[in-house]
């Protein structure tokens, strides 16, 4: 029986009773649970094989909201918070004692945001607690962007997929950290730098694990298909190294090659929100071909693409 479901009550009653839940977002499903139980947390934890030095990220549905869990929100966190929530960005802010040390790895800051999905806004506004949600997919791997992704992950580990359809951004939140109250990005993500600067000015990047050890889930190799990956400027150039070999494509909006390979055009029209969004579920078709090698286009270093640029190339660091 599939375990991809419509039914919020039922995330509810999961949910309530320490049991965890995946949720739709608009950038990427979550496997959910109760920040406050021990055992929806750990079970997180274990369903996605991640090891526990690696905080979660805390999803509630208003602004009002953030004063239970954090204890003090910079001007330009606030600028930020009511310039884009709910939306593709996730704050990392002084904690409140009451946040239990296990979402949060044991450090004294806490990641929140409030994610923009119509479903998961009501469900959240339905519990009387906020819901810590990692990416639903296991540690390392294709983040999902469909229920039928997460359902094929978790089939036999899970109870319930609330099925929100796809996720329209596809790629991760930009997560903001702070020091001495000045931004810091330590994850470059759905909501592009160029917005985040259009509204408080320039921030630093620390996206690069060796950069940043305050952001412990910064791996060098991460949303990673099985399938070997390269990323290339030349795609055709590349093919030509890999003849003989199942070779699958991933360009941005113009076909690069012939019949000889399995090719996926992220947008035609050229737009690099809609190649955001299709990103992981061409990444998840092409690694289910049983290719040889993938061969992964890089993006216009403006944008989203810098965005897109930082997971494909996490995506082909080898094991
Ligand atoms: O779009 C998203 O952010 C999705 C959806 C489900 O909300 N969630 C997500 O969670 O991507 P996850 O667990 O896959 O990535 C969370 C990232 C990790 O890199 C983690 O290290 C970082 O957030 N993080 C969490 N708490 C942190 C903290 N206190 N300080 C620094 N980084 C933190
Ligand atoms: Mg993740």
């Amino acid at each position: 029986m599939s375990i991809i479901s419509k039914d919020i009550q039922k995330a509810v009653h999961l949910l309530t009773n320490d049991d965890v839940v995946a949720i739709p977002t608009e950038t990427v499903y979550g496997l959910a649970g109760n920040i406050f139980s021990e055992t929806a947390i750990t079970r997180i934890f274990s369903t996605k094989k991640r090891p526990f030095f690696n905080p979660l990220i805390v999803h509630i549905s208003s602004i009002d909201a953030l004063q239970n869990i954090v204890t003090h929100v910079p001007e330009k966190a606030k600028l930020l918070a009511t310039a884009f929530w709910p939306g593709s960005m996730t704050l990392v802010l002084k904690k409140h004692a009451t946040i239990p040390d296990l979402i949060t790895a044991g450090k004294d800051t806490v990641a929140v945001r409030i994610p923009n999905h119509p479903l998961t806004l009501q469900l959240l506004e339905q519990l009387t607690f906020p819901l810590a949600a990692p990416s639903a997919n296991p540690f390392g791997s294709i983040s999902p962007t469909t229920a039928i992704h997460v359902e094929q992950y978790f089939k036999n580990d899970i109870k319930m997929v609330l099925d929100g359809g796809s996720c329209s951004k596809g790629i991760e939140s930009t997560i903001i950290g702070f020091e001495n109250d000045e931004p810091i990005i330590y994850r470059l993500g759905a909501l592009a730098l160029e917005e985040i600067e259009a509204v408080i000015g320039k921030v630093v990047i620390k996206n690069k694990k060796e950069q940043n050890l305050d952001a412990p889930g910064m791996l060098a190799r991460h949303y990673a298909p099985k399938t070997q990956t390269f990323l290339v400027d030349d795609v055709v150039h590349e093919t030509k190294k890999h003849l003989g070999k199942k070779i699958g494509v991933l360009v941005f909006h113009q076909s690069k090659c012939d019949d000889f390979c399995i090719e996926v055009v992220l947008s035609d029209k050229a737009s690099l929100q809609e190649a955001a969004a299709n990103l992981y579920s061409a990444m998840h078709h092409l690694d289910h071909q049983n290719l040889d090698v993938i061969i992964a286009e890089r993006f216009p270093e403006k944008g989203l693409g810098i965005s897109i640029n930082d997971r494909l190339q996490r995506a082909t660091v080898a094991l």
